[in-house]
């Protein structure tokens, strides 16, 4: 038996005697003590506790007893339970199997992982972190202990000791940090010696916090462990401790501090003050981390880990661009306490002061009109990227009549912040700042205005920006009860610069500026942009106008409603966006259930533009999924065809119009010569279903052959030859003139890429079908199948597979049709149809979707012969098919695919895609396959045993909508991605998704189970 061994037994018989405990014992990792696993039989798991030799005995009872005091406060805590032994003592005094003496203590095992490989790390996640903090920190509130009162480093009131060692940091720009760091908590010290002390943790790092659940399950803090740190201190050095681990790497500090001090908050509120001491602490704490950590480094040169471990530290400190001021706004919005002393005051005082300000244009406004700029209720501008000058000189041009004044709306989101200025990160899909922070007053270049009360000129500047404000002036004034705020004024005539003075007093009804023309104003059609802002701590340099939707709850307390200061009440100008609740609400009254909708959290879309997608707030989605916006959402021609036809005429095809020729002419343009007769219908569905008659008409037989998993439409005919609907469970199910045959799926099918005949072999499979259709009497009427199978998983079938299909079903007297749905018009980037690809020449062709661009139209191009066959002297109409309108529309899509070449976009765009995708899954384990042509692309993802990941895709496809891409997911166990955007998308666009999805791909790989 090794030592190791002995002191396994030894303590196995230990928990066996003391306890009465049989389980197995593992040791773990631990610095000084001896900590062991210990599983019992029943599945039952304990951490034995054994401290080292002659540990300070006052620091271990302090432990046990706060945690059983914890439990007894707050039993329903995450926070580990200490096993009594049978004589009901929670710490004993042991033998080791050396004949020491040992403290030792028998915890309940807690379930999780580290919150240190949790990935990602969500607001949610976080808010629980705090909550969890808070709720120890109110549980341990009246603990009492001796040990408590220590004195060591890592007690944040003492943090002043970092000063007489700063001089090791010999960087001197580092040393600058920690200096200022060190003058800022100086500073602080005599209001944070003012405040009550308590047991706290002290030190919930993200080793310290555990966490449960998986990919698909939700995660939640599952423990708070290891008291080791415990102290007597102010209860927010501990909140600020937690926060100094949660900014390090996190994308977003400021959006996790603030949930994670608001999940505090929840639990054991906090004061204003106590909120705007969390930054310098925390950034006291950092300090004092990397101090210390340079000090060790010192001692153990030889040890990189030392200099590894503060790189996070450090990185924070030097960039972080936060600003202290704004962010303790932040953090008091976040817990809903007011974002600066006095603002309930300030609010009060305006309120009753409304109606006696001196009007701002020099009149009365409150009959002035409202004009919505909206995302929902306007068009401006055309490009939601990219809004011209001669555009913004005309912005809101629709409510303008002679001069007169009319208002925009506060708290209005809007996309005419077009500009990447606007937007937070590096992709056109990146959030931005779209929500109006003040009020507009659209009127005529030139009218003077006049201040609505007095106040001093804090800033008068001219910012030249395309779209800024141009002329630009902010007031600050008092309440009667001397509470400071300010009033900006934007997009103004400059010529204040020569008469106004910083500091200088304007007095209420006083003229002090004049509206700007777009000459001057930043580019915008006349109007002043009024704001309020309680604070400018922050601000000053950019001051914002406009905030980004998902931090309103910051912006609306910062910068109120500035009705009052019109002489407004506040609904007048306030905007409120369609509520999404009561859309979803009337959808679930008014249609069926399986009229489904994405997303557990579905999306509401009111705008789009190529290839990308707005909601009700402005949000951007990158579309990567819609292929039936083909060349674009809201195509300027489209619209522009369709406007023009609709004010002509809108007909059907029993008149002529040139349209109708113009639109066959230019599809069979795009076709083998064979292909000669168009019909036009509504939807892809329609023709399919009309292809079934045709093949029934033209071979006297009804049975059909199609592949498994296929889709071709909606109706009771498309849906007997798709097995993707009736092979699910409540589907009609199969009926016996269809016969199925395995999808040509080289990569999980029955002939794999390593077998060169694998083409013919599941062409093959088509003989015992059509022989079963003979035996039944149903004879061959054709094939059916979709050129590149989408939803049955983004397939490819090897080349020769149709070929050789169709060699067969000719031979059986069949007819081939190729659905060219979704793979048609460009897509495939090398091909302008799939059937190309697999070098055959199909009988019939349908087309849909992307062929109307939105507007609903289905075509299907046969024979000559066929079409005979068809007319057998019945009629044959369908009344919106082959409209005026739709011809046109079909038109002008296949014209745009040509002229815009689009089709060259889709094959190098869609070939850089592929390659980076592939590039992915070389990286990523969960990543099985990557396959596809142009831009109809597939991703299968896998479990580590080379099944079809479900869960797996789901998550990516939901957390690829987080950070607002767009992605769909097709396969018979729905496990590949599928990447099927519009043809617009452009080389960024493809970057957004590889750099997003490697992420997510990384977050999958951290869930995976440890080693
Ligand atoms: C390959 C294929 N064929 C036909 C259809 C049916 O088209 P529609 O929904 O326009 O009727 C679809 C729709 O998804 C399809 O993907």
């Amino acid at each position: 038996m090794t030592k190791a061994d002995i002191r396994i037994q030894h303590w196995q018989t230990a928990l066996k005697e003391k306890w009465g405990i049989v389980a197995d014992l593992s040791p773990l990792d631990g610095e000084y003590d001896l900590n062991f696993l210990a599983l019992g039989d029943q599945g039952n798991g304990y951490i034995l506790k054994v401290m080292r030799a002659g540990c300070e005995a006052w620091l271990v009872d302090m432990q046990v007893r706060a945690f059983e005091h914890i439990t007894a406060r707050q039993p329903q805590l995450p926070c580990p339970i200490v096993v009594r032994a049978t004589d009901e003592a929670s710490l004993l005094t042991l033998k080791d199997e050396r004949g020491e003496d040992r403290l030792v203590w028998l915890l309940g095992q807690l379930p999780g992982r580290c919150y240190a490989h949790v990935e990602p790390k969500s607001d949610a996640l976080i808010h629980e972190v705090g909550h969890v903090l808070g709720g120890c920190a109110l549980a341990l509130a009246d603990f009492r202990h001796g040990g408590l009162d220590r004195d060591f480093k890592w007690d944040l009131m003492r943090a002043g000791w970092i000063d007489d060692e700063i001089i090791c940091i010999t960087d001197p720009a580092r040393r600058q940090i920690i200096a200022d760091i060190s003058a800022e908590f100086a500073a602080l010290t005599p209001e944070l010696s003012a405040l009550p002390k308590q047991a706290i943790h002290n030190d919930a790092n993200d080793y310290n916090i555990m966490v449960t659940g998986t990919l698909s399950e939700p995660r939640h803090v599952s423990g708070l462990i290891d008291l080791g740190d415990m102290c007597a201190a102010p209860r927010i050095c501990d909140l600020a401790i937690a926060a100094a681990y949660i900014v390090l790497d996190h994308p977003n500090p400021e959006a996790a501090l603030a949930a994670l001090v608001a999940g505090y908050h929840a639990a054991y509120p906090l004061t204003a003050s106590e909120v705007d001491m969390v930054w310098p602490l925390l950034r006291a704490r950092l300090a004092v981390s990397v101090v210390n950590s340079t000090l060790m480094a010192m001692e153990n040169p030889d040890d990189p880990y030392v200099t590894i471990s503060q790189a996070p530290a450090w990185q924070f400190l030097e960039s972080s661009t936060i600003h202290g001021g704004l962010l303790s706004a932040r953090l008091r919005a976040a817990c809903g306490l007011p974002v600066v002393d006095g603002a309930e005051r300030i609010h009060t005082w305006l309120e009753q002061q409304c109606g006696n300000f001196a009007p701002l244009m020099g009149s009365d406004i409150s009959d002035a009109p409202l004009g919505s700029l909206s995302v929902e209720d306007s068009t401006w501008p055309q490009n939601p990227f990219h809004m011209p000058l001669e555009e913004a000189a005309r912005v809101g041009e629709e409510f303008e009549d002679q001069g007169r004044i009319w208002l925009g709306y506060y708290h209005e989101p809007r996309l005419i912040y077009a500009e990447p200025a606007f937007r937070k990160g590096p992709w056109k899909a990146s959030d931005r700042r779209t929500v109006h922070l003040g009020v507009d007053v659209f009127t005529v270049a030139g009218t003077p205005m006049f201040a609505p009360l007095r106040g001093e000129v804090f800033i008068a500047e001219y910012r030249a920006g395309h779209l800024d404000y141009g002329g630009v002036i902010i007031l600050r004034h008092k309440t009667s009860q001397g509470d400071p705020f300010y009033t900006l004024y934007g997009h103004l005539d400059p010529e204040f610069l020569d008469r106004l003075q910083v500091g200088q007093v304007i007095e209420q009804g006083e003229e002090f500026c004049r509206l700007g023309d777009p000459s001057m104003n930043g580019g915008w059609a006349p109007h002043v942009h009024f704001q309020l802002a309680l604070t400018t701590e922050g601000i000053e340099a950019d001051w914002p106008g406009v905030g980004e939707p998902d931090e309103m709850y910051l912006w609306r307390a910062v910068c109120p409603n500035p009705a009052a200061l019109l002489n407004l009440v506040d609904d007048k100008v306030r905007y409120f966006p369609t509520e999404k609740a009561k859309v979803e609400k009337g959808r679930k009254s008014n249609f069926g259930g399986n009229l489904s909708l994405s997303y557990a959290d579905p999306l509401m879309l009111v705008r789009g533009w190529k290839h990308h997608l707005f909601d009700e707030w402005g949000r951007p989605y990158l579309d990567a999924y819609n292929n039936v916006p083909h060349v674009g959402h809201a195509h300027p021609r489209i619209q522009a065809v369709a406007a023009d036809q609709l004010k002509r005429i809108n007909s059907n095809t029993r008149y002529l119009h040139p349209a109708q020729t113009a639109f066959a002419e230019k599809i069979l343009s795009k076709l083998p010569d064979h292909l000669e007769v168009c019909y036009f219908v509504n939807s892809g569905t329609e023709a399919n279903e009309l292809a079934l008659r045709l093949a029934r008409a033209h071979t006297g037989a009804k049975g059909m052959v199609t592949p498994d998993h296929g889709y071709h439409g909606n109706t009771t005919g498309a849906v007997d030859i798709s097995a993707y609907k009736f092979n699910k469970p409540g589907g009609v199910g199969q009926s016996d003139w269809v016969e199925l045959v395995e999808i040509a799926d080289d990569y999980r099918g029955s002939f794999g890429r390593d077998d060169p005949d694998r083409a013919q072999k599941f062409a093959d499979l088509v003989d015992p079908a059509i022989a079963s259709l003979k035996d039944k009497g149903h004879g061959l009427a054709g094939f059916i199948a979709e050129t590149f199978p989408s939803v049955g998983g983004q397939i490819i079938p090897p080349q020769g597979y149709l070929a050789a299909v169709y060699e067969k079903i000719h031979a059986a007297g069949g007819l081939c049709i190729a659905d060219e749905v979704q793979t048609g018009l460009g897509r495939l980037g090398d091909h302008y149809f799939g059937f190309e690809y697999q070098d055959v020449l199909p009988d019939i062709v349908v087309m849909g979707k992307p062929i109307g661009n939105g507007h609903p139209l289905g075509v299907l191009v046969t024979t000559r012969e066929i079409a005979e066959s068809f007319d057998n002297g019945i009629e044959f109409f369908s009344t919106f098919g082959g409209s005026t309108l739709s011809c046109r529309t079909g038109f002008e899509v296949l014209e745009i695919v040509d002229d815009e070449g689009l089709q060259e976009n889709a094959r190098d765009v869609g070939g850089q895609l592929l390659e980076e995708l592939r590039a992915l899954q070389r990286k990523h384990p969960s990543v099985g396959d990557v396959r596809g042509m142009g831009l109809f692309l597939g991703v299968e993802l896998i479990n580590p045993d080379g099944s079809e990941a479900t869960d797996v895709c789901t998550y990516v496809k939901n957390r690829m909508r987080d950070h607002r891409i767009l992605i769909g997911s097709e396969g018979p166990k729905d496990n590949v991605l599928k990447i099927r955007p519009p043809l617009t998308i452009e080389a960024e666009d493809a970057k957004m998704i590889t750099i997003v999805l490697d992420q997510i791909l990384n977050e999958v790989g951290s869930a995976l189970p440890q080693p």
